[in-house]
């Protein structure tokens, strides 16, 4: 008999129920010790698993209490939501998106990883892979943005990093792709309310990056909270035992989200604990996640015969292979023994300072704003989040160092050591006080250039953070208005620099400053990253993943719409438009300026009829017409123009990128394989049809900027 099975032969119920329990620490992050409550329940055995807890010592302290003082000795799984770094924190997933650079997102969770790995850490609750249409919702920010195909790039990218080659090696973590499925299009944006998305839809956008994520050997998935059109996500048996476990094969641990098992009851599928423990278990949720039903409403359930030894057992033989799988019984202590090297974290903060330039989004740049020019004497740097450390971190700061991340204004002033460089915060980010506004905007008389740092404080995006206006909140935009006015009437340039966990819908803003870059949050090198993009040391090179909504009634606005009947016509009132706005957004998924100026030209594709099994090879040429290096992203989409279930107007099949010096052409060079241009057919199940393919390749989705040519599918 395996180690796992003769554990399970000698645990009794509570054990067992301890095993598919985990708690809170109390820790959070540096919070005080554990709970009397918990540290009792781990040496009798009924608490197998804990999360938010951070320090190797304390960590250790548990785990010794666990493997030394409980009857079987069964080590803890110990996780915590390392979302995008852990000490030193990295730029938001939605951020790192934008980088479009799935080695730097492997990398930046390798070392996420490996810090949390030293700090005793097993598990972390990422990478969140819910594709998020609707900026109104806070935890957009959290993922991948609006693309499916994206969304599995970046399931890849992150299983790779956190959980290594092996998990049994001591640097790794377990990973949990979240929220199992469907979260981002929760009704009108507001977070944890229902969702009703089409069969198709749920097959077609948000499945792909969870199916990514098992494909790439993911730990751990956790479902979401939410209602998928009648049926909680933490119950619903089709997708968690039918489309997770049967088709895809996965075997990993599935752990219910925080207390959303005693959520069940709120949701009105279940009377009481026994229950709403009865539903979870029979979906197939392993671990009971902080709502202690399993622990209060297995026993009876099962007395009640209305759940078996059998489903419990496989429940419990799921965890404990984890922990074997996480090399916890060899050694329960492998994690947090070995102190990092100074050289490590120094690295780390190296990479933590490239990642965040390369997530930088220049929305806008007018008349070369940007780069600021060399030799500047004298630089205004207002705004609530000019000297705004801790804001950097954005949402999901795990256990970094408030105290630690650069802010704009220390970033520059590290860069620009010469320079005089003013600051007044001018207003708060949420506040009514308007008495610092003139004082600030008056910094704008003595400067050469004017940079605004504004937009959201870090808690304004995340978790319980929807919402319905996205304009600068507080009174920042009589801020931003005021010291636009005096700049403009002085005849000097200003630079915006946004922070958001989001699109925020700012078209006022876009019309008047000169160059807008969104900066989102980034992490404890954001000031450094910053300064490196203002000063023109690092070009931006980064681009929206997510499309900027001219107008908060325009969302959802995303690429991969399907076609209208009336598609839209300016001279034709019957169609598919708007009285008042246009309906494309004011910047696409895809957008990015850069400091260079690039042409594409020369489309072709080989070969232009394609089988089943062929690769389609597609080339462009890219010309840097501008005066100073630079790298260009290009994408390409594909449009099947007739097939028996309509497609979106595009589908995004890749990207590529290519560094030219100013006047140098290159090629940059994309493959499709054609099992990619399948579909789900009328009867819902993959067909691929024969016909013409569109392709389109550019630097966004902006229809107009994309060249095009087509390939002929054949049977
Ligand atoms: C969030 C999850 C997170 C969990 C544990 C929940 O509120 O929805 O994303 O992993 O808390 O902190």
């Amino acid at each position: 008999m395996s180690r796992i099975e003769k554990l399970i032969a000698a645990m009794t119920l509570a054990e067992k129920l301890g095993q598919l329990t985990m708690t809170a620490s109390g820790y959070a992050v540096t919070g005080p010790v554990i709970a009397g409550d918990s540290t009792e329940s781990i040496k009798d055995g009924t608490l197998g698993n804990l999360l938010n807890m951070v320090g190797a010592d304390h960590v250790h302290e548990m785990q010794r209490l666990a493997v030394e003082g409980s009857r079987l000795g069964i080590p803890l799984l110990i996780g915590l939501d390392i979302i995008h770094g852990h000490r030193t924190l990295f730029p938001v997933p939605l951020a790192e998106v934008a980088s479009f650079d799935p080695e730097a997102w492997a990398v930046t969770a390798r070392e996420a990883a490996m810090e949390a790995a030293a700090d005793g850490l097993a598990m972390t609750f990422a990478p969140m892979l819910d594709v998020s249409r609707d900026p109104r919702w806070g935890r957009g920010v959290e993922g991948p943005g609006e693309d499916p195909w994206l969304g599995m790039r970046l399931a890849e990218a992150k299983v790779r990093g956190f959980q290594g080659a092996s998990l049994n090696s001591p640097d790794t973590l377990a990973a949990c792709a979240k929220h199992f499925c469907a979260y981002g299009p929760v009704t009108a944006g507001r977070e944890y309310a229902a969702v009703d998305v089409s069969e198709r839809t749920l097959h077609e956008v948000h499945l792909p990056p969870f199916a990514a994520a098992i494909a790439s050997g993911v730990a751990a998935v956790m479902p979401s909270f939410t209602d998928l059109c009648g049926i909680p996500m933490t119950v619903h048996v089709r997708l968690l035992r039918g489309w997770l476990r049967e088709k895809h094969g996965f075997d990993g641990v599935i752990v219910s989200d925080y207390n959303a098992i005693g959520e069940l009851i709120n949701h009105g599928v279940a009377a009481d604990l026994v229950e709403a423990a009865t539903l979870a278990m029979k979906a197939g949720v392993d671990i009971d996640m902080m709502a202690d039903a399993y622990r209060r409403g297995l026993p009876t359930a099962v007395e009640r015969g209305l759940v078996t030894m059998a489903e419990i057992d496989a429940a419990v033989r799921r965890v404990l292979t984890l922990k074997e799988r996480l090399g916890l019984f060899d050694d329960p202590y492998r994690r947090g023994t070995t102190p990092e090297t100074p050289a490590a974290i120094t690295n780390r903060r190296r990479i933590a300072r490239d990642v965040a330039a390369r997530s930088i989004v220049m929305l806008k740049n007018d008349g070369e704003a940007l780069p600021l020019p060399a030799g500047l004497r004298t630089i205004a740097v207002t705004g609530p989040l000019a000297n705004a450390p801790a804001e950097m971190g954005g949402p999901w700061g795990a256990a970094g160092n408030t105290q630690e991340h650069v802010s704009v204004l220390a970033g520059l002033r590290n860069a620009l050591p010469n320079c005089d460089i003013l600051h007044a915060a001018g207003v708060a980010t949420e506040s009514t006080e308007t008495a610092e506004i003139q004082p600030a905007v008056e910094l704008c008389d003595r400067a050469e250039a004017v940079v605004l740092c504004v937009g959201e404080a870090a808690n304004m995006s995340g978790e319980a953070a929807s919402r319905a206006g996205l304009d600068l909140p507080g009174q920042q935009r009589i801020f931003v208005e005021a010291a636009l006015a005096r700049a403009k009437e002085l005849g000097k340039k200003v630079v915006v620099v946004l922070f958001c966990g989001r699109p925020l819908v700012v078209p006022w803003l876009f019309d008047k400053a000169d160059a807008v870059l969104a900066a989102w949050f980034l992490g404890s090198e954001a000031g450094n990253a910053i300064a490196d993009v203002l000063t023109g040391r690092v070009s931006p090179g980064g681009r929206t993943p997510i499309a900027w909504p001219r107008a908060v009634g325009q969302i959802p606005v995303f690429f991969g719409e399907r076609p209208s009947g009336r598609p839209a016509n300016p001279t034709d009132h019957f169609t598919s438009k708007y009285l008042d706005i246009p309906n494309d957004p004011l910047f696409p998924f895809g957008h990015g300026l850069t400091y260079g100026r690039f042409t594409l030209s020369n489309l072709r594709v080989s070969p232009d009829r394609v089988t089943e099994r062929e690769t389609i090879e597609v080339h462009v040429d890219v010309k840097n017409e501008g005066t100073r290096a630079a790298q260009e992203t290009v994408f390409l989409f594909t449009h099947d123009r007739v097939a028996s279930v309509t497609r979106p107007l595009l589908e995004l099949r890749g990207f590529g990128k290519i560094t030219l010096k100013p006047g140098d052409t290159g090629t940059v060079h994309l493959r499709v394989h054609a099992t990619e241009l399948r579909f789900l057919g009328v009867e819902m199940t993959p067909v691929f049809e024969p016909g013409e393919v569109e392709i389109f390749v550019g630097p966004s989705a902006d229809r107009t900027r994309l060249l095009k040519t087509s390939v002929q599918l054949v049977g």
